[in-house]
């Protein structure tokens, strides 16, 4: 996809992550931005606004964790925008000691944000089609036992984009999907990680955690934009340490059918 022209909703936008991305996205001659998050960094809006003047940049405040924002923010959009092309859920927490809140922003949120993105963007409901890309993570291409909820909140990220990106689905709404997996990636996500392990207790795996090679958010922020650029439906990649890596993960299960 040639992004110049393009409409994108990206949800985390202010976040370590998010930042970087935004930045390399609004290199590519947007047409329109809208950033929803809980908070506005109102100094990085301000810079993008003026370094940007010939995009449309627009903060939506929005707290994934509540359906009524999640509709307010897409509605809001698209009277604005007409119609968005890229949707970017790329919220997330990482706290294990906070259970509830882990599923809902990491899992829920995103199941959520992609079923009302979906509302505007497919086609067979007067949509335009486009790409959804949901930020997963390496946490959620195996079992990562020192963040055992966020682990199963990211499992649940990739497993549910995948099947949106069912062909099927595709030939339908013309909403191509793709997940992203990144590798440590430096930023306050990973702040204070004894306090918000899944046990108290202290184990090998938070030494082995403080130790595990870290890349930047620039870095993942170029290779997450191109995954946009490329917009492989049903892609699995993961963004480690600088390089992007497809992942193929076969089917375990094949249904025996009847007759
Ligand atoms: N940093 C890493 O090592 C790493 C690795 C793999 C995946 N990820 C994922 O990448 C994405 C970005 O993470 P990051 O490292 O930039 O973290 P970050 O903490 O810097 O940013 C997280 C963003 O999510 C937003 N957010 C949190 N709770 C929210 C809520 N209730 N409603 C709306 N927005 C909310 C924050 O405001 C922020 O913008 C997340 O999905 C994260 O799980 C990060």
């Amino acid at each position: 996809m040639d992004l110049a022209g393009k409409n994108v909703v990206y949800l985390g936008g202010f976040g370590g992550i998010g930042q970087k991305c935004v930045q390399e996205l609004l290199q590519r001659q947007l047409k329109a931005l809208a950033i929803f998050d809980l908070d506005a960094n109102e100094k990085l809006l301000a810079e993008w606004k003026s370094q940007h003047p010939d995009t449309d940049i627009f903060y939506q405040k929005l707290d994934i964790t509540q359906k009524s924002d999640i509709d307010a923010a897409y509605k809001a959009t698209a009277e604005r925008f007409g119609h968005f092309d890229v949707v970017v859920n790329g919220s997330g927490l990482m706290n294990d000691r906070l259970v509830e809140l882990t599923i809902q922003v990491n899992l829920l949120g995103v199941v959520n944000s992609t079923l009302t993105a979906l509302e505007h963007m497919d086609k067979a409901k007067g949509g335009k089609g486009g790409l959804i890309v949901n930020i997963s993570s390496v946490a959620g291409l195996q079992p990562t036992a020192i963040m055992a909820i966020y682990s199963a909140a990211k499992t649940g990220v990739t497993t549910f984009t995948r099947a949106m990106a069912n062909p099927f689905f595709y030939a339908h709404s013309g909403v191509g999907f793709i997940t992203i997996c990144p590798g440590f990636t430096n930023t306050g996500l990973l702040e204070d990680i004894a306090n918000k392990t899944t046990f108290t207790y202290d184990n090998p795996m938070l030494a082995m955690f403080n130790r595990v090679k870290r890349q930047t958010a620039e870095d993942c922020a170029r290779n997450l934009v191109s995954a946009i650029e490329t917009s492989k439906n049903g892609a699995v990649l993961m963004l480690e340490l600088g390089e992007t890596t497809e992942v193929n993960m076969p089917d375990i299960w094949k249904p025996q059918l009847d007759n």
